[in-house]
């Protein structure tokens, strides 16, 4: 793509300041504050990080240094040891937070249960026993398939108790989509539940395990919580129930000490080109990251009831529900199910209920909030929320004014916070006590972040000129590498510009230095809020025995961001029907998820090449649009083509 495509057409002039009330009450609340952290966290990061890492981790040894950068390869707070689940737990036993909540959660059919951070701390200990019990530890890997429950917390914290790595996989992948992340990783415990509630249904989590099972040869055991009570077959030798395994395990349990650089969890994303990329994140640099930014950007109280709606298995599940949290001692409120169960306003019906302060959703979600009408959400108070956020997309402006309006009534500041599974915690957004908010952008960069756009020469470009997005110097969460392919994690992140990371993102600066995000600008689309590569749905496609050729492209849509579009050939001698349609579809939603399900199968007779080749997919993204092809066709292979997929429309 080249820079010229990359314009932010957005012309949005409104501005909100944060209100004197919020502004007193705030953790950062002076311009002056942020403006001097911010230049110490960059011009003098060693000074910044090793004081942030000092007061905010406990640690068991200390660090000796605090950053080695031998790009593309980060080592973080060299030397020192510590356990990430004893800085998220134990650190708050026999302190006032010891009988406070750590998590109230709600089930879909309306169950609830308040876990104190005791409690959750003698869950995590007897699950490690467990573990420890079945020859799970240091660096094993421990794939979680789980609703959204608090034992899907207490799974992932006593991986990080024991040294395991743990890799979420989403409840909605497809048993093909987690059979290849347990291979590629050879996890060798597998922690699932019978089911989980979604839609007022069950989502038998554990039917798609046992199908994904059949060719894992590294899994072990499966240890299997008893949610829905759904019927389930229990494979002799392999099948645990997690009530039956820890009965009977001690309530303590003696942490070991990790190295800073311990791997803590791998997390799969998309990428523009093969299988998903395992995002590897380690222990102390990740923590810090993520303990750091939930104090300022969302201005944390000891008092705050705090819910975002992503699940576990996406890094926002991870970096804000999780560890983020939980490390500063917060209350989280989880829930398990759809925003539309039984009716448009759960959410709103359980802002009410729990009194919960602080919101971070996703724009889609705000877009289709907006769609189900304001009815829904006016016959709730929301009057305990003080501070709302967004994340996974731009928001455009028309939803960032409504989401102010209806759900902030004007009162609350809303974070546009801008990050990525590879960044690890949150790079660019706004300070709710401090930054002046427009609507669509992300604002200014967070401390330690180096944030630049540049043009293809790695050349900074004026601002109010769109570039590439990329980050120049090291911070502490980012991501070291990918799982068992370092190779790709250099050619991926570090190759287009050499050493410095490379996000993948469009982008603007405007004439007050705040970051205008345009959207992803290789072949990955942004499908509510959620990475997909255009590869991987293709090679979906093609395994299909109907199909030649396929071509995944991203249309512009008002609900999800982008909807999927392919362009199918077919084998010789088969039809092209609706009902075929119909199967590739299905078929997608099999191999990846439902998720990943195309919006639309356009059928045609070639799809348009380079004379190398290479599938336009620039040219099937117009079409797909339903506009001309005005951009650039001279290194087009065969003219004819397009003139058919256009009259094909
Ligand atoms: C991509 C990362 C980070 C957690 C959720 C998604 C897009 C994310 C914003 C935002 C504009 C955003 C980017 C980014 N994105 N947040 N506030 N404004 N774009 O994580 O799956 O790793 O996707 O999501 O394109 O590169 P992810």
């Amino acid at each position: 793509m080249t820079d010229q495509s990359i314009t932010s057409v957005s012309r949005e002039s409104r501005a909100f300041k944060p209100s004197a009330e919020f502004k007193a009450q705030a953790n950062l609340g002076s311009e002056a504050t942020y403006k001097r952290l911010y230049a110490e966290s960059v011009n003098s990061p060693e000074k910044f990080w090793s004081r942030q890492a000092k007061e905010l981790l406990v640690w068991r040894k200390p660090f000796r240094s605090v950053v080695k950068w031998n790009a593309p390869h980060a080592e973080w707070f060299g030397g020192g040891m510590l356990n990430v689940a004893e800085n998220c737990l134990d650190r708050h036993l026999g302190t006032a937070r010891e009988n406070k909540a750590a998590l109230i959660f709600e089930g879909e059919p309306g169950d609830v249960r308040t876990i104190t951070y005791k409690q959750l701390h003698f869950h995590v200990c007897r699950l490690a026993h467990v573990f420890e019990n079945l020859n799970v530890g240091k660096g094993d890997r421990v794939a979680i398939y789980m609703p959204m429950v608090p034992e899907a917390v207490v799974a992932m914290l006593a991986c990080a108790r024991v040294g395991a790595i743990h890799t979420v996989v989403f409840g909605g992948f497809s048993s093909e989509s987690l059979k290849d992340r347990i291979n590629d990783c050879g996890a060798k415990l597998v922690i699932t539940a019978d089911g989980g509630w979604r839609r007022g249904k069950v989502v038998e989590l554990k039917k798609t395990v046992d199908e994904a099972l059949e060719h894992t040869p590294s899994v072990q055991t499966v240890l299997v919580l008893r949610r829905c009570k759904n019927e389930i077959n229990m494979q002799e030798g392999r099948d645990i129930w997690w009530h039956e395994a820890w009965e009977g395990a001690p309530n303590h349990h003696k942490a070991k000490a990790f190295p800073s650089e311990h791997p803590l969890f791998i997390l799969y994303t998309s990428g523009s080109t093969g299988k998903p990329k395992g995002v590897l994140h380690t222990s102390a640099g990740y923590l810090l990251g993520c303990k750091l930014s939930s104090q300022y950007v969302f201005d944390l109280k000891e008092s705050d009831l705090y819910f975002c709606s992503a699940d576990i298995g996406w890094i926002t599940g991870h970096s804000y529900v999780v560890y983020g949290l939980l490390s500063n001692g917060a209350t989280v409120f989880l829930y398990e199910g759809a925003p539309n169960e039984p009716g448009p306003d759960r959410f709103w019906r359980m802002i009410d209920r729990h009194g919960i302060t602080i919101f971070y959703t996703a724009p889609t979600a705000i877009r289709a909030f907006m769609r189900w009408g304001d009815n829904y959400v006016l016959s709730h108070q929301l009057s305990s929320l003080r501070l709302l956020g967004s994340v996974g997309e731009p928001i455009n402006p028309e939803a960032w004014m409504w989401y102010h309006r209806m759900i902030g009534k004007k009162r609350c500041p809303i974070v546009d916070t801008w990050w990525q599974t590879e960044t690890g915690s949150i790079m660019i957004t706004p300070l709710p006590g401090v930054t002046t908010c427009k609507p669509g952008s992300a604002t200014r960069p967070f401390f330690g972040v180096v944030p630049k756009v540049v043009d293809e020469k790695g050349k900074e470009v004026p601002k109010g000129q769109g570039g590439k997005l990329v980050i120049t110097k090291p911070w502490p969460s980012m991501l070291r590498t990918l799982w068992g392919d370092d190779r790709r994690y250099q050619q991926t992140y570090f190759s287009e510009y050499p050493g410095i990371y490379f996000t993948g993102d469009g982008a603007r600066q405007d004439k007050d230095g705040y970051f205008w995000i345009v959207g992803r600008i290789d072949d990955v689309l942004n499908i509510s809020g959620h990475r997909l590569g255009t590869a991987e749905v293709e090679s979906a496609l093609v395994a299909h025995p109907a199909v030649a050729e396929a071509a995944a492209v991203g249309r512009p849509d008002d609900l999800k961001g982008q909807s999927l579009v392919c362009f199918v050939t077919l084998k010789s001698g088969i039809e092209a029907t609706e009902d075929l349609k119909q199967k590739l579809r299905a078929h997608v939603a099999k191999e990846i998820g439902a998720l990943a399900r195309p919006d639309s199968i356009r059928f045609a007779a070639a799809l348009p090449k380079t004379r190398s080749g290479k599938i336009m997919r620039r040219i099937l993204k117009e079409i797909a649009v339903g506009g001309e092809v005005k951009g650039d066709t001279t290194t087009l292979e065969d003219f004819t083509v397009v003139a058919t997929l256009q009259a094909e429309d």
